[in-house]
């Protein structure tokens, strides 16, 4: 279902199987869904292979697995139901209704004895969904951190790179085709969350609650606070991050927000369009997965690999299901509210160009508990002096309150940037 960019990919591997392995052979293309009869397309099909009626490719019992393409809420989630319902295994790219409805589904499809794989639903073409599901399942994973949306790393990297401002670069990424009309999704995080909520949930073995994921976006990201950044030995990047609070305990720490990274950090050098995600565990240690987060061929490769797979199972004859491609966890896992938060921050502050402005600062954080890492005085901007300052680690809610104490002071004239530090 579905025959736009992905679709189109996954029918182009899907017909060219030489040199790949050997069971794509055994694939046939029995349907494809579409919408518009009238769009040229980039494969050509047989005419009875197109059909607009998705409803009876779902339940065409000639058909064992159904390729969900189409994108968005609706109707993807109620066609998924019901193709589990009539007992196919499913492979989706669609991260939206999985983070979303990943609860109903996975439980309709654990009770039908099929499976529903989504490995393209987060970075696209590189292997996430699996290693988390096989590969790395014997570790105790301490945290994801990612890198997982390919427009704002395009957007900062842009930024970085020219000195541009956010509205310039979002204007010429939308002529590149790198972010869409309407970037909402993008820029201000929510595409990440939804991944960075499938994602917790697989490496922590438990449901995720979309709304329990912290969630800030990059449009108030100016290009001041990246050239700070630079010179204080940072980059900015816009991180998804699930991380057990304390290692000893349960509650996760779920929060997507632009971040300061250290130049030096594996995550600081992923450029561009591309997307990383680097997991954390015992005994592993650390892990970095990296390469092309989208596209047509990348993503493809990772959904005709969860179609293998199936295959692959299928070819067994037994109607037994395997855990190590099932998602089976009942129990939501415990979030960590963000006051609870321990980490540096970075604050740029506009003061009157006075003597003592400085020791003020220190005073109220110190009421706080808050310790300085860093404090320099930039220069002047619109006739106030630019005051920008890096934090130790610090408990996020101690942090606020001595913001709150420091808005009260007449020489503070305002805060226009706080970003958390790795
Ligand atoms: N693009 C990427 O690089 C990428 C990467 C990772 C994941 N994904 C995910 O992959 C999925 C597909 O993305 P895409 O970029 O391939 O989307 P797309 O280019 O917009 O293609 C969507 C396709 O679905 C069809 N469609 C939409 N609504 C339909 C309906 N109600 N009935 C029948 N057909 C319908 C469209 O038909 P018509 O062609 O007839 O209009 C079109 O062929 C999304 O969930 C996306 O988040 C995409």
């Amino acid at each position: 279902m579905g025959l736009g960019t992905v679709g189109t990919g996954t029918v182009q591997l899907l017909l060219d199987p030489t040199g790949r392995q050997a069971l794509l052979k055994e694939i046939e293309v029995y349907k494809v869904g579409i919408k518009s009869t009238s769009k040229p397309r980039a494969v050509t099909l047989p005419a009875e292979v197109t059909t607009t009626d998705l409803e009876a490719i779902v339940s065409d019992p000639a058909i064992d697995i159904v390729v969900e393409l189409i994108g968005g809420l609706e109707p993807a989630r109620s066609l998924i139901l019901q193709a589990i319902s009539h007992g196919k295994h499913v492979v989706t790219a669609n991260k939206a209704v999985i983070a979303r409805y990943g609860d109903e589904i996975f439980t309709a499809a654990n009770s039908a004895g099929v499976y529903v794989m989504l490995e393209a639903a987060v970075g696209g073409g590189i292997p996430i969904i699996q290693p988390l599901k096989q590969s790395l399942s014997v570790n105790r994973i301490t945290a994801v951190t990612g890198i997982v949306n390919g427009t704002t790393n395009y957007i900062l990297t842009a930024m970085r790179d020219r000195g541009s401002d956010f509205a310039e670069v979002l204007a010429e990424a939308q002529q590149l085709g790198y972010a869409e009309a309407d970037p909402t999704a993008d820029v201000d995080g929510l595409d990440a969350a939804d991944k960075i909520a499938i994602l917790a949930s697989l490496a922590f073995g438990g449901r995720i609650k979309l709304q329990d994921v912290y969630c800030e976006g990059i449009r108030d990201v100016s290009g001041a606070d990246i050239a700070y950044a630079e010179k204080l030995g940072f980059v900015i990047k816009l991180l998804a991050i699930a991380k057990k609070a304390h290692p000893a305990s349960n509650s996760l720490s779920l929060r997507v927000h632009p971040t300061l990274v250290p130049q030096a950090h594996p995550l600081a050098s992923i450029n561009g369009v591309y997307n990383a995600i680097l997991v954390e565990g015992e005994p592993i240690g650390q892990v970095m997965f990296f390469g092309p987060g989208a596209g047509a061929g990348a993503t493809a490769s990772a959904v005709v690999s969860d179609i293998l797979a199936i295959v692959a199972v299928l070819k067994t004859g037994t109607n037994k299901s395997h855990s190590l491609m099932s998602c089976s966890h009942q129990e939501y896992c415990e979030k960590s509210p963000m006051d609870e938060l321990v980490t540096r921050f970075y604050a740029r502050f506009l003061t009157q160009d006075h003597p003592g402005v400085i020791g003020k600062l220190g005073t109220c954080f110190g009421n706080h508990g808050v310790s300085l890492e860093s404090v320099v005085q930039t220069g002047i901007r619109d006739n106030l002096a630019e005051i920008v300052v890096v934090t130790h680690d610090v408990r996020e809610g101690d942090f606020h309150a001595s913001l709150d104490e420091i808005r009260t002071e007449p020489a503070i004239n305002s805060i226009p940037s706080l970003l958390r530090v790795l």
